[in-house]
């Protein structure tokens, strides 16, 4: 039997954290920090997103400020927006919820985003920090996953760590982060050949491709820590990860469930972000 490791308890600790210092910046300064949400078009996973990150600000004492454009918005449309809220002082982060509809260029929308309000971390300028290893913001996700592993306990130094997914906005951060901590990183993708041999050698195996159910015990080691970033909407309307729980469970040492591990952390870390823009424009470290 596995030990569950608690997304929602471990992310409801860093957004008190959060809260509590903005509530003594606000008494010293008399001022909050300011999230732009943006969102293009009807998708409504975006449309949960967002209202969970609004909700989250709502939390910690955040401004928010939501700017729900039509899908058929043009690029110049949304990047006139972006500049928009570059230049504007009262505002310290913004995220433009990805995806953006298919006659938007999600690139130029990510360049065109200031480096110092890219609370996603997605500009290649921050990338590029995190890759350093010498950042400000972090990479949300991956940095959500970070912390779910430090409140096992289990030291990272050393530890064969595999990594399921490439993807820039999960995979290749998350190898970065695990690499800062000196574990020994694996980054698998769809064209590894014999997966399960290599998922088999992880101490901590990190999941990340978005296939309902996809790592079956077969593939994971006995006491492994097996993370699952996955969040997929199975026929039936529930929610799964990519890992099959029920069969990995009893083999894990530590186990994320879906919904309520990685997902709640990514939000977390977003708080933390945006309280860092605001403290670094302010000049209050
Ligand atoms: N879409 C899915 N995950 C994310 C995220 O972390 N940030 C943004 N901006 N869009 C997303």
């Amino acid at each position: 039997m596995a030990n569950l490791i608690d997304g929602k308890q471990v992310s409801a600790t860093v957004k008190e954290q959060v809260k509590q210092e903005t509530e003594n910046l606000f008494q010293k300064y008399g001022k909050r920090p300011a999230l732009a949400v943006v969102i293009v078009g009807n998708n409504p996973a975006s449309r949960v997103y967002v209202n969970n990150k609004k909700k989250a600000c709502e939390m910690v004492g955040f401004q928010s400020f939501e700017y729900a454009l039509p899908e058929d918005t043009t690029q110049e449309e949304l990047l006139e927006l972006v500049q928009t809220l570059n230049a504007d002082e009262n505002i310290n982060g913004i995220l433009v919820q990805l995806p953006v509809p298919k006659q938007i260029d999600e690139n130029a929308i990510i360049n065109a985003i200031s480096s110092e309000k890219d609370v996603d971390a997605f500009h290649p300028e921050n990338v590029g920090k995190i890759m350093i290893g010498d950042y400000a913001f972090l990479p949300c996700t991956p940095a959500g996953v970070m912390e779910l592993i430090h409140a096992t306990g289990i030291e990272i130094s050393g530890k064969k760590c595999v990594v399921i997914g490439r993807s820039n906005i999960v995979g290749k951060p998350m190898a970065m982060l695990l690499l800062h901590e000196s574990g020994t990183v694996t980054i698998c993708h769809s064209r590894t050949q014999d997966l399960p041999s290599v998922t088999r050698e992880a101490d901590i195996l990190v999941v990340a491709i978005g296939k309902a159910n996809f790592v079956t015990a077969d593939m994971v080691k006995e006491g492994a820590v097996v993370i699952d970033v996955g969040m997929n909407r199975l026929e039936n309307g529930k929610l799964c990860g990519d890992v099959n729980f029920a069969e990995v469970e009893p083999k894990a040492s530590w186990i994320t469930p879906v919904p309520g591990g990685v997902g709640p952390m990514t939000i977390a870390m977003l708080m933390k972000n945006t309280l860092t823009a605001f403290k670094k424009q302010n000049n209050l470290f």
